[in-house]
């Protein structure tokens, strides 16, 4: 598949706007996240799967960091399940009662509850084997990225 580029200024608006493209049959997201909910993603690393990354099927080597993205604000990821290809939904506000006490907001799949943070780690727990893939990307400039 050719490598896909996006204007990503569209998506500068608000926080919690998500920009989908399609890349190799693939949809990836595109998202803002809030200094807030950036600043919440390593208060959950002990109730995750893999809280660094070392999945490297998941997680190119420029992506293994914290926020999993070459921008801290900027998140860029395949949205397909990880454990049977469903499409997780995005909640990006905090849900205290919806699905776990603590869960800051995320990616849920309702196929078989798997949870996901505003990274696409895997909670614990959950039928997903592993976080959610980042595909290849960089930046043309401040405004343009290229998945591919
Ligand atoms: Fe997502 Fe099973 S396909 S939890």
């Amino acid at each position: 598949g050719a490598p896909v580029e996006v204007d990503i200024s569209k998506i500068d608006l608000e926080p919690g706007m998500r920009m989908i493209v399609q890349w190799r049959g693939k949809p990836v997201w595109i998202f803002r996240r809030t200094p807030e909910q950036l600043a919440a993603l390593p208060g959950l690393n002990d109730r995750l799967r893999d809280p660094a990354s070392d999945n490297v099927d998941q997680t190119p080597a420029f992506a293994k960091n914290e926020t999993r993205s070459l921008k801290p604000e900027l998140a860029v990821i395949v949205g397909i399940c990880t454990h049977l290809g469903c499409s997780p939904s995005y909640v990006p506000e905090l849900q205290p009662q919806a699905f776990d006490s603590e869960w800051a907001g995320g990616f849920y799949c309702p196929c078989h509850n798997s949870r996901f943070d505003l990274a696409g780690r895997v909670f614990q727990g959950v039928p997903a084997p592993s976080n959610l893939e980042v595909p290849p990307y960089h930046f043309v400039d401040d405004n343009h990225l290229i998945v591919g």
